[in-house]
């Protein structure tokens, strides 16, 4: 049997459009989320489109929430073939102005959140010889300015799925990290930072998406079937990567030049 997944994040904008996607396969759900209205929303859309499971209140900073979740996923499933690590907050604010409270709770949920999912899970994975399929952002590969704590949270998923991508395939455990651009959903509701005129340019950015969530779930759910482990949905983030990696100097000025107008901006306004 391979058709139990588990999500984090469930209960809003992309993790509930993987939920959908995988739901329209007739696969079983476990999902996760910390806001149970959410929560509730998602799996009845899941069963509306063919799926079936459960939803459990989980919160990714605490691994006993996590490690509860695996039982659940045991004793309903008999076990889980994939897990979504996809919960996440949104941040922003210049280096100089972040608090490390700031950096803390970046890092607790964005990063140790994926870091305590993969080691929950592990055990189930290893005996269905499963995937894990993280969510990390553009944002671990193209460092942009005003957003360091969220740029190392990402970096930090990316570089935990290579890690794991070579240390599990001996137990046929694959891996795949997923690199969005900005997309709208309700990320922006979780904002933190200490500039709130920030918080309106996140805004802008999420508005911008050329691409919807669900398209984004069904990019995934592509390139996972066709073993893609770096996935990319955005055409203008592919191109972005491209040019980051054969000419990063030219990627860095660009990105100081942003950061000089987006201070220039904030001063002003
Ligand atoms: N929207 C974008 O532009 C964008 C771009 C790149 C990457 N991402 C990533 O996509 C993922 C999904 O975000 P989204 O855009 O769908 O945002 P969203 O806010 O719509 O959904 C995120 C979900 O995670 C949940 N969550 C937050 N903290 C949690 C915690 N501690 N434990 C459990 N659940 C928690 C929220 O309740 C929410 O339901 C995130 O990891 C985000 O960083 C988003």
């Amino acid at each position: 049997m391979h058709n139990r997944i588990m999500i984090t994040g469930a209960g809003s904008g992309l993790g509930r459009e993987i939920a959908l996607r995988w739901a329209r396969e007739g696969w079983q759900l476990a999902l996760a989320d910390v806001n149970p209205a959410g929560l509730r929303e998602t799996l009845e859309q899941v069963k509306a489109a063919g799926g079936s499971g459960f939803a459990q209140h989980c919160d990714v900073r605490d691994y006993s929430q996590l490690t509860a979740m695996a039982q659940a996923c045991d004793e309903q499933f008999g076990g889980v073939d994939v897990i979504v690590n996809n919960a996440g907050v949104a941040s922003g604010g210049f280096f100089a102005e972040l608090s490390l409270e700031d950096w803390d709770w970046q890092i607790s949920v964005n990063l140790m959140g994926v870091v305590k999912g993969c080691k929950a899970f592990l055990p189930l994975l290893e005996r269905s010889k499963g995937r894990i399929i993280n969510i990390a952002s553009m944002a671990a590969l193209m460092q942009g300015p005003g957003m360091s704590n969220y740029n190392v949270a990402k970096a930090g998923v990316l570089a935990l799925s290579e890690s794991l991508l070579v240390e599990l395939r001996q137990l046929e455990v694959a891996v795949h990290v997923v690199c969005p651009s900005f997309f709208q959903t309700n990320l922006l509701d979780s904002f933190r930072g200490p500039d709130p005129a920030m918080k309106a340019q996140v805004g802008k950015l999420l508005e911008s998406s050329p691409i919807s969530a669900a398209d984004i779930a069904e990019c995934i759910f592509e390139q996972v079937a066709a073993g893609q482990f770096l996935i990319l949905p955005h055409e203008a983030g592919r191109q972005a990567w491209a040019m980051k990696c054969q000419a990063p100097q030219q990627l860095y000025d660009e990105m100081a030049e942003m950061a000089m107008k987006m201070r220039a901006k904030a001063r002003s306004g």
